[in-house]
């Protein structure tokens, strides 16, 4: 027997710390916070996808009355953005939220597992790693890719 230990490879920055265009990409998912739709939970989640045709698709939490059948805005973007551009790649994507209280949550939220099974298909598609910016009011997470953040996914069958 042995052990097999995994590590997850994450840079911790302030929002002055990023490039430009990471910036830019944290700008419009915290702005896709406010095309949240979440009246059950008042959780208002916003993500921006920054595809390889220079695109940035955003999209943000769309609540259901019948609970399962809401979104987390992590899924709503890439599925928008794969719908609107299905030869673009992924090269990065930014999430954001704001809680109950109106604010943007202190520390980076990160995606559900759904998403992140959701997402790692569209990294797989791309060929290439695809950035997670994660993001909060005092500091946001970046990891190099989808995978780093769901170790032993599903991917064939
Ligand atoms: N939510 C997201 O949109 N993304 C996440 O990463 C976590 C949770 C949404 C789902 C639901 O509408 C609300 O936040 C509360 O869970």
């Amino acid at each position: 027997m042995k052990d097999l230990d995994l590590v997850i490879p994450v840079k911790v920055a302030r929002y002055e710390q990023l490039a430009e265009t990471d910036r830019k990409l944290v700008d419009m998912a915290r702005e896709a916070t406010g095309r949240s739709y979440s009246p059950y939970s008042h959780f208002r989640v916003g993500a921006a996808i920054l595809l390889d045709n220079g695109e940035i698709v955003t999209g943000a939490n769309q609540e259901n009355v019948a609970y399962p059948s809401g979104t987390c805005a992590e899924r709503t973007s890439c599925y928008y953005a794969h719908a609107t551009y299905p030869q673009a790649k992924f090269m990065a994507i930014a999430i954001a939220a704001k809680g109950t209280d109106g604010n943007e949550v202190a520390n980076p939220i990160a995606p559900c597992g759904a998403c992140r099974q959701a997402l790692l298909e569209y990294e797989t598609l791309a060929g290439h790693d695809v950035r997670v910016i994660l993001t909060g009011a005092k500091e946001l997470y970046i990891l190099p890719s989808v995978r780093s953040l769901l170790p032993f996914a599903f991917t064939e069958f």
